[in-house]
């Protein structure tokens, strides 16, 4: 089988981390997002994969010059201008000719890291004869995502992108996996942005050709510093067990530094009497002496100047210098870029 990734977006929730570099190629413990999401899909049979691309596509070409990613064979569709998902979905589909073709093929979100069963969804759609067919998550707060309300037969009743909390009709959320038939790229207009959450699907909906299927696996949309913080901490707890902290073995820890539940990345120093704990930290940063970092992300060759602290959901961008006894809360810096 083969998929689209969806890789364009601005990943403006995750700035300053994404100023660089689009989200998927922001590492999860030593590796970038996209090799964990070609992974799971490599796993569940997928040959070859479509990355729809649009916001710095060179980061993905650079990274990836064979055209393979994890293990599964790569190619690139570059958007001209922002196309929305459905758009991109159209244009990265017929890079490899599936508008052409009669197979159902797949599209990932390529922000989201989960163990869903990628074989039952193609199960269900097959048997369902649907024109679409997509997994859905249990969450507590939908109105961040696509709400999506089924029948007991698994027909899709509405799809409402981004409700407010109060009216939205489930906790079911779109996952962002979906099994697409190619005569839904028919129905997607070439000549203007598309989103397929807002758009497409609701006009399959009300011919009710969208089923979907519920899934309780491990699933996490990785596109906030919340939730960029919470996949590293759960990727580590699987690698190192709970509690324990993932440190790459060139990363210096003083030995009076307390860490815990923390990813600490390639060549990063953590100095005297430093705490660490429940937080990401780039690879080369720098905690200085006694300084303390807590649950937040600390950017690829950042500096937090000693006795400086940093706290609450905080984001510190590439190579930024906290200045020593400086303190930082539910910040980001640079701030507004
Ligand atoms: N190529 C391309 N072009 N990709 C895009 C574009 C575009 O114009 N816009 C967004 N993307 C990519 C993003 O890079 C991301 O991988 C994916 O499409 C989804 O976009 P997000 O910006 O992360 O959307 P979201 O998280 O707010 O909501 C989506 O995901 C939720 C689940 O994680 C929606 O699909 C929701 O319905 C869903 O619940
Ligand atoms: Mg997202």
């Amino acid at each position: 089988m083969r998929a689209v990734v969806l890789v364009g977006g601005f990943g403006t929730r995750l700035r300053p981390l994404t100023q660089h570099r689009p989200k998927q190629m922001l590492p999860l413990l030593d590796r970038p997002m996209i090799e964990w999401v070609a992974e799971h899909l490599g796993r569940a049979g997928v040959d070859e994969i479509v990355l729809a691309l649009g916001y710095k596509p060179e980061a993905f070409l650079d990274a990836y010059p064979e055209g393979t990613c994890a293990g599964v064979r790569m190619r690139y569709a570059v958007e001209p201008e922002p196309l929305g998902t459905a758009g991109a979905i159209r244009f990265a589909a017929a890079e490899l000719g599936l508008d052409r073709g009669d197979e159902p093929f797949l599209v990932v979100n390529g922000d989201v890291i989960t163990d869903l069963d990628i074989g039952e969804l193609v199960d269900l759609h097959r048997s369902s004869g649907a024109e679409g067919t997509i997994a859905l998550s249990p969450v507590d707060d939908p109105s961040r995502y696509g709400v999506v309300p089924i029948d007991r037969d698994g027909r899709v009743e509405a799809f409402i992108e981004k409700p407010d909390a109060s009216t939205a009709p489930s906790h079911w959320i779109n996952a962002g996996t979906y099994v697409l038939e190619p005569a839904l790229l028919a129905r997607i207009p070439a000549d203007r942005a598309v989103s397929v959450e807002r758009e497409t699907f609701p006009a399959v909906v009300a011919e009710g050709g969208l089923y979907a299927l519920e899934s309780d696996a491990y699933w996490i949309d990785a596109g906030t510093p919340e939730t960029y913080l919470r996949v590293q901490l759960d990727l580590a707890q699987r690698r190192t067990g709970p509690d324990a902290s993932w440190i790459h073995p060139t990363a210096t820890v003083a030995p009076t530094a307390h860490v815990e539940r923390a990813v600490i990345g390639a060549g990063v120093v953590v100095a005297d009497g430093a705490t660490v704990v429940r937080s990401v930290l780039g690879a080369g940063s720098r905690v200085g002496a006694g300084s303390t970092v807590h649950r937040s992300v600390v950017g690829p060759a950042a500096i937090v100047g000693d006795g400086a602290s940093v706290h609450g959901l905080s984001v510190l961008g590439d190579a930024v210098e906290l200045a020593p006894g400086a303190a930082l809360r539910s910040a980001r810096l640079p701030d507004g870029e």
